[in-house]
Formats: C-alpha cells, structure tokens, sequence
C-alpha cells in the first residue's frame, strides 16, 4: 500500500510517499481502509521527535512507527477475533497509533466509533483529535454550564475551532481570539464575539470569562487570571515553544494547578483520553448539523509533505486534511 513515511525525525523533508506492507490486525483490532485523514500538532510532534521528552515511548533515535498520522475515517475491511462491534464494510472513524497518513490502518476497536452516514470522511477524520480534545476541555476540565461565558484563545486553530463550535452547542456565549485574517472565520463558527489579538488583549474587558480555553499557550497565566471570573477555570490545552527542546512549554500546563493557587483561579491542564464514547458524541455533534469541521486546507496523499509543511509554517486556519 502507499503511505506517508520516515526512516528519521525531521521537518517534513523527511517524509516520502513509497510502498510499504499493509498492516494486519491484532485480535482487538479492525483493519481500515482510509478514506481521509487529518493534521495536528500532535503529529507534527511525532514526525520532529520533540519535545526529546516523548522520546522513550516513540523511538530514542529514530521514530518506531514509520507512517505518519493519528486520525481516520474509511471503512472496515478485515477484524480481528475478538472485535464485536463491527464488521467488513462498516464506515467508521477513530485513531491509530500504527500511522494513519495510509491507504490502509489497524486500529484498537477501543478507539473506533461508526461514522454517520451524513457525515463525510473528510470531516469525520478532521474531528477526531481536535473535536475531542475541545470537547474534553470544555466538558471534562471546565465543566462548562449553559449560560456561561466562554474565551477560546487560538479560536481559528484545530481544537480553537471545534471549541467555539462545541461550546455553541452547550449554550454558551463564546468570545474567539484569533488574529485579524481570521476573525470572519471565527465569527462563521459561531462565535458571538471577536477579539482581534493583534489589537487588544485577553484582559482588556475586565474579569468576565467563566472558562479560558488556552490553545495558544503564548500569554503569561497572570493575565489569563485576570480576564477570569472569580470561580472560573482555565483550561490549558497547549501551545508551541519551540525554544524548549525538552518540554516544549509543557511546563506551563504541568505546574498549572500551583499557578492557579498564586493566582487564586483554578488552572487545569487538559490531557486527551482518546475514546469510543467521545467520538461517537463527536459524530452526533455532526450529524445534527451542531458541528461543522472547519475544514481548511485538503490535500491528497501523495502531497502529505505539503500538509506537514502548511500546519508548521504556524498558523494554520481550521482543520488540514489528508484525502486517501
Ligand atoms: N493537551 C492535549 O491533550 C492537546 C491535544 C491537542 C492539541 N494540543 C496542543 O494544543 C495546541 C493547539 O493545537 P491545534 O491543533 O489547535 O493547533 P493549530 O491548529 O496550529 O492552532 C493554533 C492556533 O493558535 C493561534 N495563535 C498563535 N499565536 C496566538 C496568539 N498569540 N494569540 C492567540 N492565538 C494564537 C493560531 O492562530 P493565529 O494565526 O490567529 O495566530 C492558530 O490558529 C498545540 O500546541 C497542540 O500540541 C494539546
């Protein structure tokens, strides 16, 4: 099958469409037949191999898993004895940790949800990482309530976007930050209310925010206290430092809870927990037309590089998708 490739960590010069050996499924998996897949930063920290902190678990010198990418839609084509749920022929979405940026991927059934059928595998892929980790952040992390306000910092980003979207739908009133090319893409989210960062800053409007959701994860924690009600909560989903080759501004996240103590504001660091359940959530988010995926950029597979190299430049607009 053709995949998207390395033999070593890089920036995307090291990637290479070639022939590889299609994967057969473990007892717990089904095997998929790739429609689309997506881009997030979590891949480009797997191609790049930083920060060196996720080193031991993807491969000291050189990446174990050689195709890139963690998110798929397609269809099932083979299972192995143990999967119940689904069976040859089924569309479904989910992610893979054997690299999905493939014609074909092996996925746990764990981390597999069928793909309504009024939702394309574009925009099923375009979801699974970013949607859930929104919907984690805001349902999980901020136990968001209806009626609250929200600020999403990096609003026309891959989670930003979907948070805007998801927050929409559990009754919030969301405000996007984004710079100023993409604030009518934020507004044709959802969003009730813009703030243009490179004119204003989070804080300028007082302490009115229920929940922050930092995507950016640029801005001192001090200030994002400040734009915070008394009992709201930030939750710190991430953000790029590329000067911190160990932790890569993980740090912020990891000793968030101690700042939010000096700040007397809860800070919590949300951490994925990819999932069947959440992913169907997602689909029906989807299907009812609550959620439409930002999709930006799409680019075949045999121009996967190109894909890697938009989403590093650093400031992509929605979702970046991979059609199979
Ligand atoms: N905790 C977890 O489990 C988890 C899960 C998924 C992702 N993440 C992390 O979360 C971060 C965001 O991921 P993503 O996929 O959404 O990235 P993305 O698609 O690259 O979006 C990042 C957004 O940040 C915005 N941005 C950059 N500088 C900004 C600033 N000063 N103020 C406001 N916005 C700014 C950019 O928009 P502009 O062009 O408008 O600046 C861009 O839209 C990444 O660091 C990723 O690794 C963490």
């Amino acid at each position: 099958m053709k995949a998207c490739t390395r033999d070593t960590y890089g920036e995307a010069d090291v990637l290479a469409v070639r022939d590889v050996d299609t994967p057969t499924p473990a007892a717990d998996e089904v095997l998929v037949q790739v429609r689309a897949s997506s881009n997030d930063r979590g891949v480009w920290h797997l191609m790049t191999g930083r920060p060196y902190l996720m080193r031991p678990f993807t491969g000291l010198r050189a990446p174990k898993v050689r195709v890139l990418g963690r998110a798929f839609a397609g269809t099932v084509t083979a299972v192995g004895p143990n999967v119940t749920r689904f069976g040859p022929g089924d569309a479904v979405f989910g992610t893979s940790g054997h690299g999905t940026w493939a014609e074909y991927t092996a996925a746990p059934e764990k981390l597999v949800a069928p793909m309504p059928a009024n939702v394309s595998p574009e925009q099923a892929a375009a979801a699974v990482i970013s949607g859930v980790t929104a919907l984690q952040a805001l349902r999980d992390t901020a136990k968001l309530r209806p009626g609250q306000h929200v600020l999403v910092i990096g609003a026309a980003g891959g989670v930003g976007s979907f948070a805007v979207m998801i927050a929409k739908s559990m009754g919030a009133t969301v405000t996007g930050v984004c710079s100023t090319s993409k604030v009518d893409l934020v507004r044709s989210l959802g969003a009730d209310d813009v703030v243009d960062y490179t004119r204003e800053e989070v804080d300028a409007r007082g302490p009115r925010y229920d929940v922050v959701v930092d995507t950016a994860g640029n801005r001192p924690l001090s200030l994002l206290a400040r734009a915070l009600t008394p009992d709201g909560t930030v939750a710190l989903v991430g953000g790029e430092d590329k000067q911190g080759l160990l932790l890569h501004g993980f740090e912020r996240q990891l000793f968030a809870p101690l700042t939010g103590l000096r700040h007397r504001r809860t800070m919590r660091n949300v951490l994925t927990r990819e999932n069947a359940a959440d992913l169907a959530a997602l689909g029906e988010l989807m299907s009812s037309g609550a959620v439409t995926p930002a999709i930006v950029h799409t680019y075949p597979l045999a121009d996967a590089p190109e894909a890697m190299r938009y989403l590093a430049a650093g400031h992509p607009a929605g979702k970046v998708v991979i059609t199979v």
